[in-house]
């Protein structure tokens, strides 16, 4: 045999030899985490891993979806017009938010029931962002308590209350965010009702999951969510224990938000709730430019254009499409954050071209868990910061006070005129 046959077989043993252990360190939660290299690919990841009932869960969102979708394809249509020749070696993504240092513009958006995808749930997304050196907004539908995730991710947390008709068990969690030393209260307004969302009642989604036969496969053909499920069940809601929705009550979560949430939820409330609250007051679910004036003047700190990921009402405008309208009548008197479509660092970028202080992120965190616990969520939170870190010094943006929305974004013609910049950032 010559050298060069004996090199080759020397090689090919030695691959043969660490086969199993290179087949090991690839099919790893580690790995897979390291391959995703969007958010697209982590969504795949948690497709795959969680069962259909729990991902459509996340996933859906109302009726025909045109929202959420449109969510996304407004910020792809929207331009970034990049300035050259300026240092950026070192790029600065801190603000702050409300007052509150953040070393990003990106917070966690608030997702109720977030341990059904992963046991880990809250917690983990909250470490998460809390690492990332921003703020986890905890929902009152969390399957983790207001105490739990203060004991979990000791970090900056805001509250997202909802109200419900018992006006006791609002003032009660108002003061438990309080003393867990919650910086600011998010009041969301878009669920006056229920919206329906096709996939939950094609797959009889409910709270707790229902056991069917097509539920059991699916857990069998995905024992890594199924242990973790059997071994710490998460799915009621944990901060309004003995108010339906616990977890011996199976009811769809519409029969649950018809029940429970307050439908004459006016103006009158916000005032109420301005008196209870000291602290930093934001409105979510914000996106007709009247409306915001309102809010400003009922004196909240903030208002966040949301569409609620689209899984509210169907066919209303995207919250990118709605920001600059929101921006320009409330004239810089509050912040204006916004959520929904966010998947890639540029979306980020675009946002804050357009008026908003920040951007919160919903799916992309849950998907993130979902697909590997805390690892996960930690993936997804970098791959975002690292495109938006990379794309804001391609655009010529060293810092975010640099993010010029008047240069900056534009829309390319043919483009909706609601997606035009009205004005620079906040
Ligand atoms: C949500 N959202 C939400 N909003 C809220 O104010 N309270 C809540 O309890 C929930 N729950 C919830 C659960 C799940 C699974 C999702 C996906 C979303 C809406 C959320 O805060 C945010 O508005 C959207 O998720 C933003 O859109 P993206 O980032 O998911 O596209």
């Amino acid at each position: 045999m010559n050298q060069f046959a004996q090199l080759v077989g020397r090689q090919l043993a030695a691959d043969v030899r660490s086969l199993p252990a290179r087949l090991r360190a690839a099919l790893s939660g580690q790995a897979r985490l390291a391959r995703c290299q969007n958010i697209a690919d982590v969504r795949a990841l948690a497709r795959r891993v969680v069962p259909d009932a729990v991902f459509d869960f996340v996933d859906g969102a109302a009726n025909d979806e045109v929202t959420a979708g449109r969510n996304q394809s407004d910020f792809a249509a929207l331009q970034l017009h990049p300035r050259v020749l300026v240092d950026v070696e070192q790029v600065d993504l801190s603000t702050t938010v409300l007052g509150q240092p953040v070393a990003l513009p990106l917070l966690g958006a608030p997702t109720g029931l977030t341990g059904l995808i992963h046991h880990r749930g809250e917690a983990a997304i909250a470490r998460a962002v809390q690492a990332a050196g921003s703020i986890y907004v905890l929902s009152a539908m969390a399957s983790y308590s207001i105490e739990e995730i203060a004991r979990e991710a000791p970090g900056p947390t805001w509250f997202q209350l909802y109200v419900w008709r018992d006006r006791g068990l609002v003032r009660e969690l108002v003061g438990r965010a309080r003393a867990a030393g919650h910086g600011a209260l998010v009041l969301t307004v878009d669920v006056p009702r229920a919206a329906v969302r096709e996939r939950d009642r094609r797959n009889g989604f409910g709270i707790p999951p229902r056991l069917t036969l097509r539920s059991l496969g699916q857990g069998m053909v995905r024992p890594r969510w199924s242990a973790g499920f059997v071994r710490h069940p998460r799915m009621s809601i944990a901060n309004a224990a003995g108010h339906g929705g616990g977890a011996r009550d199976a009811v769809s979560l519409t029969e649950y938000i018809n029940s429970q949430f307050d439908p004459t939820l006016s103006w009158h409330d916000v005032a109420w709730l301005r008196e209870e609250w000291s602290g930093p007051l934001l409105i979510k679910g914000i996106l007709h430019p009247e409306d915001a004036v309102q809010a400003v003047s009922a004196g909240v700190d903030g208002v966040i254009v949301s569409n609620h990921g689209g899984r509210q009402l169907d066919h209303a405008p995207s919250a990118i499409s709605a920001l600059p309208r929101v921006v320009e009548a409330v004239g810089g008197r509050a912040e204006v954050l916004l959520d929904g479509g966010v998947r890639r660092g540029a979306d980020v970028l675009k946002a804050l071209a357009l008026g908003a202080r920040a951007c919160l992120v919903g799916r992309p965190l849950v998907y993130g868990v979902g697909a590997g616990g805390d690892a996960g969520a930690e993936r997804a939170l970098t791959i975002l910061r690292d495109e938006l870190s990379i794309a804001m010094a391609l655009a010529g943006c060293p810092a975010v006070a640099d993010v010029d929305g008047g240069r900056l974004v534009g829309a390319p013609a043919g483009a909706p005129a609601s997606l035009q910049p009205t004005g620079g950032p906040t």
